[in-house]
């Protein structure tokens, strides 16, 4: 692993995540949300905030695919996984590393949607709002950031970096 420049350290995303995990204690107090994990890049955060929320919690995973090894969407989506979960009737919470594009997140959401669940909120750890193309609502977010291309604490290029403990902005020359 070659070194790169730390956009976000640690314990600045320790300190984050666990607000994020007293805000959404609050919010859903006397409820049991279910957590959604969009594997893969989430794995980290989604077991960090989970952890710092004092509530009854039900955990559920689903797999998408957009970025097949580049460091720019391809802009098309797939979710990977069949998606049998019926979230009628439950308060889900989609946990995501990070909005990019939104096209991933607009594409669950609708599939979610169908299940008729009884409330949908996001939590993303960062959001990179000025790559939008699609206009989503994320209901918590942990950082904004700049247009760079990030990796670390889940977030990976071609598969690696996801066991960085920090967020890094991946060294130009690794990118093929
Ligand atoms: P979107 O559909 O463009 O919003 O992209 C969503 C997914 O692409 C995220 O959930 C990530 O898995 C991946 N992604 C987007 N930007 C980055 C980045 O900077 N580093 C690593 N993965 C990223
Ligand atoms: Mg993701």
């Amino acid at each position: 692993m070659s070194p790169m420049k730390i956009l976000i350290s640690e314990s600045e995303i320790q300190d984050r995540v666990r607000q994020l995990g007293m805000e959404i204690s609050q919010d859903y107090h006397a409820r049991i949300p279910t957590l959604v994990c969009v594997l893969k890049g989430s794995i980290i955060f989604f077991a960090d905030v989970m952890r710092a929320i004092t509530l009854d919690v039900i955990c559920e995973f689903v797999q998408i695919s957009s970025y097949a090894n580049k460091s720019i969407s391809s802009g098309e989506t797939n979710l990977v996984h069949n998606f049998k979960t019926n979230f009628k009737d439950t308060d889900i919470i989609i946990v995501e590393d990070i909005i990019d594009t939104g096209l991933s997140l607009t594409l669950l959401i609708e599939e979610i949607q169908r299940t008729a669940p009884a409330s949908l909120k996001v939590c993303s750890l960062l959001n990179k709002s000025s790559r939008r193309v699609k206009p989503v609502q994320i209901d918590y977010v942990g950082f904004e950031i700049d247009d760079h291309f990030v990796v670390g604490y889940g977030l990976d290029y071609a598969q690696k970096h996801r066991n960085l403990p920090h967020v890094a902005i991946l060294d130009p020359s690794e990118i093929s």
